[in-house]
C-alpha cells in the first residue's frame, strides 16, 4: 500500500476531503502539518508537525522522519505546504516540481520577472521597498508603470492586501495600506520576513478572468503536459479596489477558442516557470484578445471549492490527485457534464458575527447542495483588503452554468449575518 505524505497548514479548509479521498484509495497517509494548532485527530495513518515557515529546516525534518516511516511522495495541501514538498521531495528524491519553479509561485515578482522573460503576455510592473516614500512611488510607477495599477503584496493569497489604485493619490494611500498589512504578526507568518519587506505594483488588467484548474504529467503522445480538469468563470466583476472572490462556476460559458486560449496559456506559462508534476491553480484575464496568467499556484484550488468538482462516476478532485500522486490509474479526466458552481460568501464588514439566519431557506433553493458556514458565532470577521477568511461556501448543481449562477445568488439573498 503506498504511503503519502499529506502537507496541511493547520488554517488549511482541505483536511477531511483529502482525508475521504485517501480511505475510499486505500492510501495510508501521514499528515504533516505545521506547529501552529495541529490538526488533531485528523489523521489516521499518523500526524506530524514540521517547519513550514524555514522550508530548508522542515525538509531536515521530514528527511529524518522519512528514514524510520518513509513515504512514496508528498503532496502539498495548499499554499503553505508547496515550498516544503518540493524540497522534502526532492531530498527524497521522490518526483516533484523543481524547488525554483515553486518559489517562483510563491513570490509575486519572481513570478512576473519569469513569465514576461519568457515573452508571455504580462502587464507592466515595479517592485517598491516597503521603507520608500510612498509619494516617490507614485511617480516612478506613473513613468514605469502607469495608472491604473494593482498594489500587491509578494507572497500572501486569497486577494489579501490586493488593492487597485487609479491615480498617484490612490496609491500612496494603497501603498500605506498594503505596507500596514506587511507588518501584522500573522502577514509575516503567512508570507516570511523575506517576503514582507517589498511590495509589487503592476498594470491593471481589464477583462474578464477566469481560473483554471489542471494537471501536469508526463508528456502526453499530443506533445502536452497541462490536462486542464477545468475552467471556471468567476461571473462577479472584479474590478477593485479589493478584489473579493465571490462566485466560480464551470464549466466556462467562453467561447471554444477563449478557451483553447486560456489551456494554451496555462500550459505556456506552467512550463515557463519550470513547473512539470502534479496541481495548479492558475488564474487569467483575457483582454485585446490575450490571456494574461495573473496567478500561478502549484496546488489545487482552495478552499472547499474543490467540492464542486466530480469525475467520471463521483470521483473527487482530491482522489484523482491522489491517484495521481500515487501512480494509480487515473480511470477518467472527464468531468461530470452538469455544471457546477460555489459562492465563496464575501465578509460584508469587520466586526463580531453575532448571528446568522436563513441557512435552512438557503439549502431549500433549488440546485443547491449545501452551504457551510465557516466561522463560528463569536467570531471575529474582518473583510478585504486586510481580512482572508470566508462566511462561508455556498454549493449548486444543475443543467447549465446560468442556472447554478442564479441558484448561488438566490441562496446568498436568503441569507442574513449578523455582525456586531
Ligand atoms: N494586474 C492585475 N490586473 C487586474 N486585476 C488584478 C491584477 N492582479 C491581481 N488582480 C486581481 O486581484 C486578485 C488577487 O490577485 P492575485 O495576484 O491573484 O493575489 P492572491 O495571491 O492574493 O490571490 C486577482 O484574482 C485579480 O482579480
Ligand atoms: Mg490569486
Amino acid at each position: 500500500m503506498p504511503r503519502v505524505m499529506l502537507l496541511i497548514p493547520s488554517a488549511s479548509y482541505r483536511a477531511p476531503d483529502f482525508m475521504e479521498a485517501a480511505a475510499r484509495l486505500g492510501v495510508e497517509v501521514v499528515v504533516g502539518t505545521d506547529r501552529r494548532s495541529p490538526l488533531e485527530g485528523a489523521a489516521h495513518g499518523g500526524l506530524a508537525t514540521f517547519d513550514f515557515d524555514d522550508p530548508e529546516h522542515g525538509a531536515d525534518e521530514i528527511e529524518a522522519y522519512a528514514t524510520l516511516h518513509p513515504v512514496d511522495t508528498i503532496v502539498a495541501v495548499d499554499d503553505g505546504g508547496t515550498l516544503l514538498a518540493a524540497r522534502a521531495a526532492r531530498r527524497l528524491e521522490l518526483p516533484h516540481n523543481p524547488v525554483s519553479a515553486v518559489e517562483a509561485t510563491r513570490d509575486k515578482s519572481a513570478l512576473r520577472a519569469r513569465l514576461q522573460a519568457a515573452g508571455l503576455p504580462s502587464p507592466a510592473w515595479h517592485v517598491a521597498h516597503v521603507s520608500e516614500p510612498p509619494e516617490a512611488v507614485a511617480a516612478t510607477v506613473r513613468e514605469r508603470v502607469g495608472y491604473p495599477v494593482v498594489v500587491k503584496p509578494l507572497a500572501l493569497s486569497a486577494s489579501r492586501g490586493v488593492i487597485r489604485a487609479d491615480d498617484e493619490r490612490a496609491f500612496v494611500e494603497a501603498f500605506r495600506r498594503v505596507t500596514s498589512i506587511l507588518t501584522t504578526e500573522e502577514a509575516l507568518a503567512e508570507c516570511g520576513a523575506r517576503h514582507a519587506d517589498r511590495v509589487l505594483i503592476e498594470g491593471y488588467i481589464p477583462g474578464i478572468e477566469v481560473s483554471l484548474e489542471g494537471l501536469l504529467t508526463e508528456p502526453r503522445a499530443d506533445g502536452g503536459r497541462l490536462r486542464a480538469l477545468a475552467i471556471f468563470d468567476k461571473p462577479d466583476p472584479l474590478v477593485g479596489p479589493y478584489f473579493e472572490e465571490t462566485i466560480y462556476v464551470t464549466p466556462s460559458r467562453l467561447p471554444e477558442e477563449q478557451q483553447r486560449l486560456i489551456e494554451a496559456t496555462a500550459e505556456r506559462a506552467c512550463l515557463a516557470l519550470g513547473l512539470r508534476d502534479g496541481p495548479v491553480h492558475v488564474e487569467l484575464r483575457l483582454d485585446g484578445g490575450q490571456a494574461y496568467s495573473i496567478d500561478i499556484a502549484a496546488r489545487s484550488i482552495g478552499g472547499l471549492c474543490a467540492r464542486t468538482l466530480q469525475f467520471g462516476t463521483g470521483m473527487s478532485l482530491e482522489e484523482l490527485l491522489l491517484r495521481h500522486a500515487t501512480g494509480a490509474g487515473i480511470p477518467t479526466f472527464e468531468r461530470d457534464t452538469r455544471a457546477a458552481g460555489v459562492m465563496m460568501i464575501p465578509i460584508p464588514r469587520a466586526g463580531v458575527l453575532r448571528a446568522i439566519e436563513g441557512v435552512e431557506a438557503a439549502e431549500a433553493v433549488p440546485l443547491i447542495e449545501s452551504v457551510t458556514i465557516s466561522i463560528p458565532v463569536g467570531g471575529k470577521v474582518t473583510p478585504l483588503p486586510e481580512g482572508t477568511e470566508y462566511l462561508g461556501f455556498i454549493f449548486a448543481r444543475g443543467e447549465s452554468p446560468a442556472e447554478v449562477e442564479q441558484a448561488l445568488r438566490n441562496a446568498h439573498a436568503t441569507l442574513r449575518f449578523e455582525i456586531e
